[in-house]
């Protein structure tokens, strides 16, 4: 018998003995219309991954039970907007969308403050706003929220889930998408799942990776990879209470859930339903690589991690269609493209991009760059990218080293080179960051830092070095100019647009000071919007930089949204015949054409004109400065890290 048949009769009986009587006849309806088209996809992944087990029928059920129950509660607002986004499902496409990333208590500092905030949200020309996670979490150390102790209730120094919710349509009123984080590799050991397996109780053992002692532990230890060795050596921790080791990949009190017994998909499904339903866009796929553990791996980027995330994806298109996922897979570039698919997430962040682009800042050369960008940057045209510079996270230098190999860099000592240029250690470095879980083992490390600093505005600012300044400023605006142009959704990191410095605080406080990913978590005060808002005047050589960078990213992004060429379109990454310049076109199915020309170095470089014919035009005018480029023989000259935004006329 075929998949097919097998799940077309078992919808019909579980629908048989499920209750639809609690939702509403038009609710009632969409629900089997919605389960008709995705349940054969549900029921392939699903007994993919349990289908040996006893009881995986009954939790299959059980899941459609709560897939019911997330359609009831879904409010009538929520519902009109899967309809809309149902109509047009690549709304992630268009060139209006840009996003903003921020912690609620470094803007905020609450929800209801963030009121106060859209003014400059869309000032600055944001359509998307990623809250970094806001739930319930341990007092002290939480991985700054991302361990989480309840998905149904805001932190309470944030205010509460009410709050979030009026927040959530007083954004949407205005345009704007709520993204959330959907953090479902772990918990907190403070969640209530912890809680009772820490008591004892076996069921919820069984939510987690829990081992009487460490000889299964340490097989799989021999092919794991250790996220914040400065923090634990390992990926388990000892759990003194209940005598057992406890699978924790980042921190101890990060306890990662066991996706091998299907209760915990149907407890976690519930739990994303009920983000959805607040009204988010978006959700973040937190840590996705490592849901599914395999013996003998690296228990990252497992086949069934997949089919666990297009399952999820069908229970939104069930619930939620309106919300889409987000990939937050750092990791080979590779296995990035792995989870991008309109099944599985239809957005992923590009670390490999954003990688590169600092890499490019270090070398002033775009070789990697390019060759990766020709061999990576092709995605579904149901997909987009979300091309970010900063996050509040470190920066891992995650390019493919064959990539490397061919162009004759050695892969080892170019990341020993890049962490010593970001780190300052480097002669004649310009940038000011912070090594990060430096693992003495293998010597891997990776850096943080915010984007002033590590684009050099920190140390030219000590030194009243004015040209330095200048450099940095047009560093910065290079770097998110192409994530404004290459196609995908640009995501700003707040404290960037106003190139805030790092934050050495956290050096003080007990509970971050091992963490040095504090030193890029800012916080953007009233007078920082004002200034940008220009309500005040700059006071320092600071503030005028912080004021240039505003007004800068705030011209690209008028610009991006006023071509059709910026949203929906095919990317080419081209050869460059200078190596310190970047250069793609970006061509559409109206047959607009846009050639994007960067330059790396700090030294004015030239680029031959036969460039503008591969776009095929006599002419064309940069958008960015408004100046006609004609097809004359003397070659195209760039102003130290210039770029051109040239559109064919
Ligand atoms: C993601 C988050 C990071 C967190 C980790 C564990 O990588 O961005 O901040 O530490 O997941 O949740
Ligand atoms: C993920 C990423 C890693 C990052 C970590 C948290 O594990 O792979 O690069 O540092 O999350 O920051």
């Amino acid at each position: 018998m075929s998949y097919a048949a097998d799940s077309s009769l078992c919808l019909e009986r579980i629908l048989a003995s499920t209750d639809l009587s609690g939702l509403s006849k038009k609710d009632a309806a969409t629900f089997t219309k919605r389960l008709k088209v995705h349940f054969p996809r549900l029921f392939t992944n699903y007994t993919y991954v349990y289908g040996h087990q006893y009881d995986c029928y009954f939790h299959l059920q059980k899941l459609i039970e709560i897939l019911r129950d997330g359609l009831k509660s879904r409010k009538p607002a929520l519902k009109k907007l899967d309809n809309e986004r149902l109509k047009s499902p690549l709304w992630y496409r268009d060139q209006q969308q840009v996003g903003m990333a921020c912690y609620v208590d470094l803007m905020g500092p609450t929800l209801n403050d963030l009121h106060d905030k859209i003014p400059y949200f869309k000032a600055l020309g944001v359509t998307y706003v990623h809250l970094m996670p806001l739930y319930d979490a341990p007092k002290g150390d939480s991985d700054g929220g991302y361990a989480v102790s309840d998905y149904r209730k805001v932190n309470s120094s944030l205010g509460t889930m009410k709050d979030l919710e009026k927040l959530a349509s007083a954004l949407q009123k205005e345009g704007i998408n709520l993204v959330l984080d959907f953090v479902f590799n772990h918990t907190s050991d403070e969640h209530a799942w912890a809680k009772a397996a820490l008591k004892g109780d076996k069921q919820f053992q069984n939510y987690y990776y829990l081992f009487d002692d460490k000889t299964i532990p340490d097989q799989y230890e021999e092919t794991l990879r250790e996220i914040f060795p400065q923090v634990r050596r390992g990926s388990f921790t000892y759990n003194e209470q209940i005598k057992k080791w406890v699978w924790t990949t980042f921190n101890s009190f990060q306890w990662d859930l066991n996706y091998s017994n299907p209760e915990v998909f149907n407890a976690i499904t519930s739990e994303m339903l009920f983000l959805a339903n607040v009204g988010s866009a978006a959700l973040r796929l937190d840590a996705l690589a490592f849901i599914w553990k395999e013996l003998g791996t690296n228990c990252e980027n497992q086949e069934k991690a997949h089919v666990l995330i297009q399952a999820f994806n069908c229970c939104l298109q069930i619930v939620a269609p309106a919300v889409v996922f987000k990939s937050e897979a750092i990791v080979h570039p590779d296995e990035v493209l792995k989870y991008i698919d309109k099944d599985e997430c239809q957005l992923s962040y590009n670390p490999l991009l954003m990688a590169l682009l600092w890499n490019s800042l270090a070398t002033r050369k775009t070789r990697l760059l390019t060759q990766s960008m020709k061999k990576s940057f092709a995605i579904s045209d149901e997909c987009s990218w979300v091309n970010y510079v900063r996050c509040h996270d470190d920066i891992g230098w995650t390019f493919d080293d064959a990539v490397a190999d061919e162009l004759g860099i050695n892969p080892f000592d170019h990341r020993y080179f890049l962490n010593q240029f970001y780190t300052g250690r480097f002669e004649g470095s310009f940038a000011n960051g912070v090594p990060f879980a430096e693992n003495p083992s293998n010597g891997d490390c990776r850096v943080c830092g915010s984007l002033a600093s590590l684009c050099g505005l920190e140390g030219a600012l000590q030194a009243n070095d004015t040209k330095g300044i200048e450099e940095a400023i047009k560093r910065m605006l290079l770097l998110y100019g192409i994530t404004f142009s290459i196609g995908g959704i640009p995501l700003l990191y707040s404290s960037d647009e106003i190139g805030k410095l790092n934050d050495y605080s956290y050096r003080f406080d007990e509970s971050k000071k091992h963490d040095d990913r504090w030193v890029n978590r800012i916080a953007v005060n009233n007078e920082d919007t004002a200034l940008a808002l220009g309500q005040t005047a700059p006071a320092s050589l600071a503030g005028m930089a912080s004021l240039r960078i505003f007004s800068g990213l705030q011209k690209m992004i008028g610009i991006r949204k006023q071509y059709a060429i910026f949203g929906q379109a095919q990317t080419h990454i081209l050869d460059s015949d200078n190596q310190h310049c970047f250069v793609f076109m970006r061509e559409n199915t109206k047959g607009e054409k846009l050639l994007v020309v960067c330059n790396f170095s700090e030294h004015e470089q030239q680029l031959p004109r036969s460039l503008l014919t591969t776009v095929d035009c006599i002419s064309s005018v940069d958008l960015l400065s408004g100046d006609k480029v004609s097809m004359e023989s003397t070659p195209i000259v760039l102003a130290p890290f210039q770029q051109l935004w040239l559109l064919a006329d």
